[in-house]
Formats: structure tokens, sequence, C-alpha cells
């Protein structure tokens, strides 16, 4: 305010020092000038003013009253470049912001606390690009197309967030490897709630989650896992939900791992195969406390088991699954056949191509046999005693 007033004065002065020597009625139109230049002046300045405070951005609604930036279906491509500084609550939702870049929230945002950019097409998340929010709470990236995130996207060091949703946007299967990098830089050492739901993830890395200590729900529902190893929430110890149902579970190996206390897992809607390999998660269910409603649980494999509770299951009956070997055997063998087949065929081919010459070549060795049969004979002839001769030419003849 101060260094604005001063690039006014100078004008105004040089109003003001004009005029000696001039009639009192030019004196009071002076005084009426002076008058409607300082107002002038002042509205001038005070717009100048204004334009130092960063202004709510085009495509956006701002409401002080609520801290509250609202950007949403704008068709935005990037992260507007200024935000009033008081928004606490930032909403950028359902817009095309294809890349989310180093910087993007470089602004001094201090104070964000909520921020929300669910449904932006965003496919790559690059390093820095959300580090410099000190004050970010809650994050909510659901509903994007994420193909690359950056090990440092969250930033280096710890940094405040609680609760990051990705549910909905992971759109490369390296993705979940990425997020377990970027969990590693312990950047999100204090996340408490995360939202993994919807992402078709088949297995999680062992260690994924050794750097969120402080986390206490985690939904990994509707993904397509197919086994876990408990080690995996081994360092959670202050797990409080475990959302698994909607993955395509067939047992859990060691369950027995589970090991927090207040811990409540949702483990419906799995693929529950009910074989002899389900017998320590069988057994384990019937006396653990902590799986929410463990009679939903429905084996779905074997087909004579279809549809059976698992808490049902005579543990003692159970039956191993037949080694699918022999199959895998005829099938080789089928394979084989067609190979030898298809040798022979190619064999008669050849031989079909030279029959000209196999014609020629037999005759030849007929010819040369009877040449040597022949003189077999000769030699028979001259070297036998008379009377077998006679026998052999009359036989000849
Ligand atoms: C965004 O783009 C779509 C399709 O191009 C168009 O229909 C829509 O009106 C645009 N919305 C805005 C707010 O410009
Ligand atoms: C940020 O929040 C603090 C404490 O609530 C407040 O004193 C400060 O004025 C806020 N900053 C801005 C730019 O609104
Ligand atoms: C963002 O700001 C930080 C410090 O405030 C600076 O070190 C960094 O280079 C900036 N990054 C970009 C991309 O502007
Ligand atoms: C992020 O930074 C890490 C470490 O410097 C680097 O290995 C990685 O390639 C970077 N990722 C992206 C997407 O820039
Ligand atoms: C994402 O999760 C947060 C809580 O962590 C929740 O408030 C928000 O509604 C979720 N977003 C969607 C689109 O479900
Ligand atoms: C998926 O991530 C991997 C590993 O970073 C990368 O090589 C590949 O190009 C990504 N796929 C797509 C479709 O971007
Ligand atoms: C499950 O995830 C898919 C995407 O993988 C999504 O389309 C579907 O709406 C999700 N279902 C539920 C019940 O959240
Ligand atoms: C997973 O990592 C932990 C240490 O982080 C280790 O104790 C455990 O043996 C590993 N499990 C497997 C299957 O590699
Ligand atoms: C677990 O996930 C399923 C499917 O996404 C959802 O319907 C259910 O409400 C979740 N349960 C809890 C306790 O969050």
């Amino acid at each position: 305010m101060v260094a604005s007033d001063l690039t006014c004065l100078p004008g105004l002065w040089r109003c003001s020092i004009q005029g000696p020597g001039l009639s009192r009625n030019a004196e009071r139109k002076r005084g009426l000038l002076f008058f409607v230049l300082t107002v002038l002046h002042f509205l001038e300045c005070a717009w100048s003013q204004s334009e130092l405070q960063p202004f709510c951005p085009a495509s956006c609604e701002c409401s002080e009253a609520a801290k509250t930036v609202k950007c949403v279906n704008k068709n935005l491509t990037d992260v507007p470049q200024t935000f009033p500084s008081y928004v606490e609550n930032l909403i950028i939702t359902n817009n095309i912001i294809v890349s989310l870049r180093d910087g993007a929230f470089n602004q001094s945002l201090k104070n964000l606390s909520h921020l929300n950019l669910n449904g932006n097409h965003i496919q790559k998340l690059e390093n820095d690009s959300l580090s410099y929010l000190s004050s970010l709470k809650q994050l909510d990236l659901s509903n994007n197309e994420l193909q690359i995130m950056g090990s440092l996207s969250f930033g280096r060091s710890s940094s405040s967030l609680q609760e990051l949703n990705l549910s909905n946007s992971f759109k490369n299967e390296s993705l979940i490897y990425m997020l377990g990098l970027a969990i590693k830089t312990g950047a999100l050492n204090s996340l408490e709630k995360l939202k993994l739901s919807g992402n078709d993830i088949m297995f999680l890395p062992n260690g994924t989650f050794s750097s969120v200590p402080n986390l206490k729900h985690l939904d990994l529902s509707n993904n397509s896992l197919m086994g876990l190893s408990a080690d995996l929430f081994m360092d959670l110890s202050n797990l409080v939900s475990l959302n698994l149902s909607h993955n395509s579970l067939k047992w859990l190996t060691n369950p027995t791992l589970f090991t927090q206390r207040r811990l409540e897992i949702y483990l419906d809607d799995n693929n529950w195969v009910c074989n002899c390999f389900i017998e320590d998660f069988a057994t384990w269910l019937k006396t653990t406390k902590i799986v929410n409603d463990p009679h939903s649980l429905m084996c779905s494999d074997p087909e004579n088991l279809k549809g059976m509770p698992v808490l049902e299951l005579q543990i003692s009956e159970l039956e191993c699954p037949i080694p699918e070997e022999n199959t895998s055997l005829q099938t080789s063998y089928v394979f084989l056949g067609i190979v030898l087949a298809l040798i022979g065929v190619i064999f008669l081919l050849v031989l079909y191509l030279n029959r000209k010459g196999i014609k020629k070549w037999m005759y030849n060795i007929r010819d040369a046999c009877r040449d040597h049969m022949e003189g077999y004979h000769y030699r028979y002839e001259i070297n036998a005693d008379p009377r077998l001769t006679n026998l052999s030419t009359n036989s000849d003849v």
C-alpha cells in the first residue's frame, strides 16, 4: 500500500504546484480540478492495489467466507497459476488435466488442507507435483487415469497428508509398484486413510505398506487380488479396518499373522476355493473375531461345494485337487503326433517330387543286381559239378 501510494503522489503534486498568478475564478476551477484528479488518482491507486492481490482464476468460483475455490467441469487443461491465498479447500474436478506437472501447486498455498482432483483424466503425476502443499491433509485423486507416478510426487520426506483417495484411478498395472516407491520415500508417513479400490490390482509387492506406520483404514476392495501374504500388513500396527471385499482371493496363507488388536477385516465376495489348501484359513476363521460377518464367506469352487459357507466346511473331508499333470501330458502327446505327421507328409512330398529320379535309381539298382546275378550264375556254372549244372540250366529255362 505504501509503495503504490508513493507512485501516485508525484501526479497530485504536479497539479498543486501549477498556478501562481491566476484569477480567483481560475483558482476555484483549479480547486475543482484538483478534487476530481484526487478522486481519479485514488480510484486508480485502489485498482492497481487490488491487482496485486491474486484474483479468482477465470474458470473458478471463489468464496472467501468459505475459504473455498471451485473449478468444476471447465475443460481446464492445467492447474491455474494463481489462487487467492486464503484458500483452504480447493476443488478442481472433471477437467482434462492430463499431466500434473512439477510445481503445479508451487504458489504459496500455505493454508490449503483439502484438495480434490477427482475425474480430471490425469495420466501422469510428476515428481514434486504435490510436494509444496505444506498443510495438505486430504487429497482425492480418484477416477483418474494414472499411468505414471513419480516416486517423489508427494515430496521427499514426511508430509502432512492424512487421507489419500486413489480409487478407480490406476490405468497401468505397474502403478502399484510406483506407489510403493513413493511410500518408501517416507512422504506418506502421516497417512491414516488410503483408498485403492477399483484399481485392478492383482498383486501387492512385498513392502508396499512398509512406510505408512500410522495407517488406520486401508481399502483394497474391488480389485483382482488372488492371494496375500500377511507380512504385507505386518508394519501396520495401527490398522483398524482392512477392506478386501470384492477380490479374487482363494484362501489366505498364515492368516494368524494378523496381530493388530483392533483390526476388522472385510472379506466378503471373494472366490474361496474349498479344497485341502483352505484348511488353515477355515480353522482360523472359526476362532478369530477380526473378520466381519464370517458367515457370508462362501466357497465358489469346487463345483460340489459351491455356495457352501466356509465356516461350515468339514475340514477333515476336504479333498486335495488332482494334479493337472495328465492333461498337460496329453496335450504334449497330441503336439508330438502332429509334428510327426507333418514330417511324414513332407517326406512323402519329397519322394513324390523326385519320383523320376527314384525310378531311374531303382532301374539302375535292378540292372546292377541283374548283372551281378548273371555274373554269379556264370561263376556258379563254371565251378559246379556237371550234374548240378545241368539241373540249374534246366530250371532256368
Ligand atoms: C467442454 O468441452 C465439451 C466438448 O468439447 C463441450 O461440449 C463443453 O461445452 C465444454 N465446456 C466448457 C465449460 O467449456
Ligand atoms: C492461514 O491460517 C492462519 C491460521 O488459521 C491464519 O492466521 C492466516 O491468516 C491464514 N493465511 C491466509 C493467507 O489466509
Ligand atoms: C517450487 O518452489 C520451490 C521452493 O519454493 C523451488 O525450490 C522449486 O524449484 C520450485 N519448482 C518449480 C517447478 O517452480
Ligand atoms: C522421479 O525422481 C526419481 C528420483 O530422482 C527418478 O528416478 C524418477 O525417474 C523420477 N520420475 C519421474 C516421473 O520424473
Ligand atoms: C475419496 O476418499 C475420501 C476420504 O478419504 C472421501 O471423502 C471422498 O468422498 C472419496 N472420493 C470419492 C470420489 O469417493
Ligand atoms: C506403465 O508403466 C511402465 C513402467 O513405468 C511403463 O514402461 C509403461 O510405458 C506404462 N504403460 C503405459 C501404457 O503408459
Ligand atoms: C469396481 O471397479 C471398477 C473399475 O475397476 C469400476 O468400474 C466399478 O464401478 C467398481 N465397482 C464398485 C462397486 O465400486
Ligand atoms: C517381506 O519383507 C519383510 C521385511 O520387510 C520380510 O521380513 C519378509 O520375509 C518378506 N517376505 C517375502 C515373502 O519376501
Ligand atoms: C468395502 O468395500 C466395498 C466395495 O468397494 C464397499 O461396498 C464397502 O462399503 C466397504 N466396506 C467398508 C467397511 O468400508
